[in-house]
């Protein structure tokens, strides 16, 4: 059985790979850099494919012998709010994603299409605990787009009875993972993240492995026209998850405890500065909003209905990662 990744040469893709490999797919993997298709072909025993999501042309006949697709190409710099990011977010997560259907729709060996949303394309829900039934409410580029995209998949479903399975995992982090997690992870050593709120504040957070091995659960056993969340059992409080990072940087530094109107207030200029100079701003409001909610997912459909397991705990996975970080010299 063959799959074809998008994305292959990112953060998921780098441990999606080796793991399909593992139990016996062949996998060809859809690269838009000539450099970074022959580092993968250096590294795994994988076929390429030079082609960018976005134009429909560098896609012609790569469906051909393709039993499954993993969707992982995305922009996904989530905190981009400016105009410029707005319409890459758009091309590449929506238009890059009717790129692949149209070019999969008449396909007669596909089985699978597995597309990688995001929460982020629920919004800022006013529930502590979210399932897939949840009224979704996207307000940033990223979480519109990524909600668009899902939409792109279920319309095709419907349509012309396309065999796209969707998955939503929470924020990833794990070895090779420089995104939210990392700023953290960052942040923090320095001593610049404050305490917001209680610390109470639920994060959900799920480990690079478990995603994986979701995603292929949801391209053996999921449901056309459906979407799995994939996150871990429970949400991690903010406070021990700064005990946690900080206890394996290995180094004491402040968390000072500033009330949220206060810091809502701090972000905001920072915010209209950035506008000004035309930045993007180191952090914004719907960040600081994203780490006060108390926010935690129930994983049962994915559970019931895949076999998904949480095989990594918040302990032996952030361990893990900030040696690695540690290794790399990052942190
Ligand atoms: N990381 C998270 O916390 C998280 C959480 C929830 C959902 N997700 C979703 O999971 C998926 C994978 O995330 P990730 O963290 O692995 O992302 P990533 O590290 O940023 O990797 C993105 C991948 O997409 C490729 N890509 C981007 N634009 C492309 C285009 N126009 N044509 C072809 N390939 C293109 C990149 O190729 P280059 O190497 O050439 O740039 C790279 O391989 C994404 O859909 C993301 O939205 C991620």
């Amino acid at each position: 059985m063959k799959v074809l990744i998008t994305g292959a040469t990112g953060f998921v893709g780098g441990h999606l790979v080796p793991a399909l490999i593992e139990r016996g797919y062949q996998v060809k993997c859809l690269v838009r850099n000539e450099d970074k298709a022959r580092c993968l072909k250096a590294q795994f025993d994988v076929e390429t494919v030079i082609g960018d999501v976005t134009d429909a042309d560098s896609l012609h006949g790569i469906s051909e012998n393709i039993d499954y697709v993993i969707h992982l190409a995305a922009m996904g710099h989530v905190s981009s709010v400016s105009k410029e990011a707005y319409n890459r977010f758009t091309g590449i997560n929506e238009g890059g994603t009717r790129n692949l259907i149209n070019e999969f729709r008449y396909s007669k060996t596909l089985k699978k299409f597995v597309h990688f949303s995001s929460t982020a394309a629920m919004g800022p829900v006013g529930e502590v605990i979210l399932d897939e039934e949840s009224a979704p409410n996207p307000v940033t580029p990223y979480q519109k787009s990524k909600w668009r995209s899902e939409q792109i998949i279920l319309d095709a479903c419907s349509e012309f009875a396309f065999p796209g399975v969707i998955v939503r995992p929470c924020m990833i982090y794990g070895v090779g993972g420089y995104g939210e997690f990392y700023k953290f992870c960052k942040f923090m050593k320095k001593g610049v993240f404050p305490k917001v709120g209680l610390g109470k504040n639920l994060t959900p957070l799920v480990h690079v492995d478990d995603v994986v091995n979701g995603a292929i659960l949801a391209m053996e056993n999921g449901r056309n026209g459906q979407a799995y969340i994939l996150a871990s059992d429970t949400s991690i409080e903010m406070d021990e998850l700064h005990r946690l990072i900080m206890k394996n940087i290995g180094k004491w530094a402040p968390y000072i405890y500033v009330p949220v109107p206060i810091t809502l207030g701090v972000v905001r200029i920072i915010e209209i500065v950035a506008k000004v100079f035309e930045k993007e701003p180191i952090v914004n409001c719907m960040n600081i909003k994203s780490t006060v909610y108390d926010r935690t997912f129930d994983i049962k459909k994915a559970k019931n209905e895949l076999g998904y397991v949480v095989r990594i705990s918040f302990d032996k996975g952030i361990n893990e990662t900030i040696n690695w970080f540690k290794s790399q010299g990052k942190i």
